[in-house]
């Protein structure tokens, strides 16, 4: 296989930045008849962009001038940023032919607008409905800031660094386009999200644990002896890269403006804690099981989820209790399958968060098939959380807080509204009724969540969601190269 041109790709692809907890993204738009300069801006933001290797090869520290991720390492710089584009925002500069190539919902767009007709097909495909309507987002949506032509990711290692950087860097975007508007200032919109130390979401689990590894990248060659966790992790590049092959054998975008790019779909995604605790709570009073409130509530915690709150995975809990043998199960805390070692879901419910999202081998009735079809619907996940956590002692504080869910991949129709549609949304997902994603936004009817247990399923009432969406926009994440064409007068 060809080597990925690593310098040539935004380095957002190939890591979350954990040196880099601190985060700022500003989604903008052009300002009109601007576009020479946001020409001109590309160009100069392109050689500043972090990418995910040296010019060269992917692993050699030094050797350009570029920032990349193995400077990171080595404590410099200590900032990352990185650029996506939505349809528009590639039209304004670079023509509206140059679309041409891209993908149907790409430019069309996560809430493509409504007027008087029915609600768009794509807002019942991702269950955007009632709450979570693209009608009532802060941006992205129908109503508040509805066009948005790009987001500029900004990454620190800490606080003040990362003001310094917005401060600098708002102020050079504004000459050629104006921030989206904050709904509760009226100031510029900035999305500001966290990775905490302990790597736990707002519901309190640990997250970004599992994510597909690229054939051909640093990891991916460290895993090769490897076999069993290189078969469950390693997918082609083409899944989330634009020209390389992908999971069909097929290459695409290599001769246009999606080389060495791919899409980020990115959503806000609010969690209400206090009602989510309270559902937990509940349900683990009525558990006949005489075990303290807390371990009951940690139980069906982490059967929402498939993983306990510090990630041991169910699958892998060797007498289905969480953690099982806890140092067995952290050893292996991602390398595990469904179809054997849990075929009927009696340790890791069969609708749980993580079997629906990625179910490996345990989809139908042959595992490698299953295992094949899961690779090519898998997501590299980047989300980051926003607002101040939840204090238990203030349950009902009114903030506003969740996750900014970003996902890259090449095929937004087949991962990630995929995912999202026929796994996650979906009642009968595994071929019986479990009700939808416990994490899930849909909200349109009362829900049940089925926990497969001994002697019966334990059927839990879900009278609304946890979550609700308040805005989004499919980018593209260009490489390099691109951004530099995209520099280019049309
Ligand atoms: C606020 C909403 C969400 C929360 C709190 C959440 C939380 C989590 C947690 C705690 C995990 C387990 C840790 C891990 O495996 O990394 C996980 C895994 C995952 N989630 Fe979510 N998630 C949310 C929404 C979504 C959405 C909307 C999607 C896709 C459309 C998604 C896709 C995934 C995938 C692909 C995995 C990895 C599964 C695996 O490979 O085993 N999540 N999520």
């Amino acid at each position: 296989m060809d080597n990925i041109a690593w310098h040539d790709v935004q380095g957002l692809l190939l890591s979350g930045y954990p040196q880099l907890p601190w985060s700022v993204y500003l989604p903008f738009r052009w300002r009109d008849g601007a576009a020479e300069g946001a020409r001109a801006w590309l160009g100069a933001l392109a050689p500043r962009l972090m990418r995910a290797g040296a010019a060269g090869e992917p692993a050699a520290p030094g050797g350009a001038a570029a920032p990349h991720l193995q400077l990171l390492k080595a404590k410099a710089p200590p900032v990352a940023l990185n650029l996506a584009l939505t349809a528009p925002g590639i039209a304004a500069v670079s023509g509206a032919a140059a679309l041409a190539p891209f993908s149907l919902e790409f430019r069309e767009g996560m809430a493509p607008a409504r007027g008087n007709g029915p609600v768009p097909r794509r807002c019942n495909v991702l269950g955007d409905l009632g709450a979570s309507s693209p009608a009532s987002w802060d941006w992205g949506g129908w109503n508040g800031n509805p066009s948005v032509d790009g987001l500029l990711m900004l990454f620190a290692a800490d606080e003040a660094t990362l003001e310094a950087l917005v401060a600098r860097e708002l102020e050079a975007l504004r000459r050629v386009a104006e921030p989206l508007v904050a709904p509760d200032n009226g100031g510029p919109l900035r999305l500001t999200s966290r990775l905490y130390d302990d790597l736990k979401e707002h519901f309190g689990f640990r997250d970004g644990i599992s994510q597909p590894i690229i054939e051909g990248s640093p990891r991916a060659e460290r895993l090769a002896e490897n076999r069993e966790a290189y078969r469950i992790h390693v997918v082609k590049p083409g899944e989330f890269v634009f020209g390389y092959p992908n999971e069909r054998r097929v290459t695409s975008g290599r001769d246009d403006l999606r080389n060495n790019g791919s899409y980020l779909v990115l959503r806000q995604l609010e969690q209400d804690v206090a009602e989510f605790n309270r559902f937990v709570e509940q349900a683990a009073r009525q558990m006949p099981d005489p075990s303290p409130l807390a371990v009951k509530c940690e139980w069906i915690r982490a059967r929402l989820v498939g993983r306990d709150s510090d990630g041991v995975p169910l699958a892998r809990a060797s007498d289905g209790t969480v953690g099982g043998d806890g140092e067995l199960a952290r050893a292996k805390i991602n390398d595990f399958l469904f179809a054997h070692e849990d075929p009927a879901g009696l340790r890791c419910p069969i609708g749980s968060h993580i079997r629906r999202a990625n179910p490996r081998d345990g989809r139908g009735d042959d595992p490698e098939a299953a295992l094949l079809l899961s690779r090519m619907h898998r997501l590299i996940r980047r989300g980051r959380m926003y607002g101040e956590r939840f204090d238990p002692a203030r349950p009902d504080d009114g903030g506003r807080r969740g996750t900014l869910f970003m996902a890259l991949n090449a095929d937004i129709a087949g991962q990630f509204e995929m995912i999202q549609h026929s796994w996650l949304n979906n009642r009968h997902f595994g071929d019986r009724h479990v009700g939808t994603d416990p994490l899930g936004h849909l909200d349109e009817t009362e829900e049940a969540i089925v926990i497969q247990d001994r002697p019966v399923n334990l059927v839990l009432d879900k009278r609304k969601p946890f979550v609700r969406v308040r805005g989004g926009a499919y980018f593209f994440l260009p490489g390099i190269e691109a951004v530099r064409r995209m520099a280019q007068p049309v």
